[in-house]
């Protein structure tokens, strides 16, 4: 099934509004992680958001965004035919407008994060609804997703050392003035490798959030950013206030890495000489009787560990947000 814009993933929140499930947002920079999550939603029958960040973009394409958003666009468009289950894509931590307007204009995303949030109140608003209006002018099938308050952590280009919990009606304030389709709210959760049992999560800050945008008329959905330490009843308890998309990274880089280590460390020599033996990569091997195993370095044979893992991951990440069962275009 072709993967799909704004219209359709809007459909997915008000779903995931009415039922208490929460889209697990999960990013990705090359195409294994990608191909891991597809089968891993197809295998519980969830609908998939996939997400791009900046970097990852830039990742992909050699050094050029918009070439990587193409790629992965491609890629993402081809594999998702594959499967019976809604897929779609979030362009997530956006600062770079010009970047945002080739998105819009190359109609791959179904949705757009504008993170202001490390700037002054006016300021995240102005550019924020800067996005909101770019969208309206081009009538372009995408949601737009903006950020209040400041998370802790490091996630790609972006660093906070300090966290700013959102203000409830600030928050109020800051949709009906940006016009933003999801709102990102902080609430004690981390970028990267954090511990839940570290975390000073607020879900009742959290449900304060919702219900101030509820008494305005509001109905946005609200996002969690920083989830990979979240531990599933932390998360179950957040999803029970208006959270529809929780958005991990770190734990899926981790998951990659972890695999190939594992395959390779199960027997180094497959990969390396062993001790005392001199052998020179150069003439690949040419000096002496020991060989690397192709049966081991052929990177096929850690890609497909790698995306096993990442289904088997995913699957049960399904399962503690609700979405397992749920897909809407199945
Ligand atoms: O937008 C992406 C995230 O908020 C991911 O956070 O790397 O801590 O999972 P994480």
């Amino acid at each position: 099934m072709p993967f799909y814009g704004g219209s359709e993933l809007a459909n997915v929140y008000d779903d995931a509004l009415e039922k208490g499930f929460g889209l697990v947002a999960s990013n990705i920079a090359e195409p294994n992680i990608m191909m891991g999550l597809m089968e891993g939603a197809a295998r519980k029958n969830s609908d998939l958001l996939l997400q791009l960040s900046g970097g990852a973009s830039t990742f992909a394409g050699n050094e050029d965004p918009v070439d990587g958003l193409k790629a992965m666009g491609a890629y993402i468009d081809t594999i998702a035919d594959q499967y019976d289950i809604g897929v779609f894509l979030n362009m997530d931590h956006q600062t770079d407008l010009e970047f945002i307007e080739a998105q819009m204009d190359l109609e791959i995303p179904s949705s757009i994060m504008i993170d202001a949030s490390h700037e002054p109140f006016e300021e995240n608003v102005a550019r924020s609804k800067e996005v909101v209006e770019m969208k309206e002018e081009k009538g372009a099938d995408v949601l737009i997703e903006a950020e209040l308050g400041q998370i802790k952590g490091v996630e790609d280009e972006i660093e906070s050392e300090e966290a700013f919990y959102t203000d409830p009606e600030q928050a109020v304030e800051f949709v009906d003035r940006t016009g933003c389709d999801l709102l990102a709210i902080s609430v004690g959760t981390q970028h990267g490798v954090a511990k839940g049992k570290d975390l000073e999560l607020r879900p009742d800050l959290a449900a304060d959030i919702r219900q101030a945008l509820r008494d305005h008329g509001l109905d946005t959905p609200l996002v969690l950013h920083g989830s990979s330490g979240v531990q599933p009843d932390q998360l179950q308890r957040m999803l029970q206030h208006g959270i529809c998309k929780v958005n991990k990274d770190t734990r899926y880089q981790y998951e990659y890495t972890r695999t190939a280590y594992d395959l390779y460390s199960e027997d180094p020599t497959n990969i390396v000489p062993p001790e005392g033996v001199d052998a020179d990569r150069d003439t690949f091997f040419n000096d002496t009787d020991w060989s690397p195993n192709k049966d081991v370095f052929d990177p096929r044979v850690a890609g497909r560990n790698i995306r096993e893992r990442i289904a088997d991951v995913h699957a049960e990440l399904t399962e503690v947000s609700g979405t397992a069962g749920q897909s809407r275009y199945a």
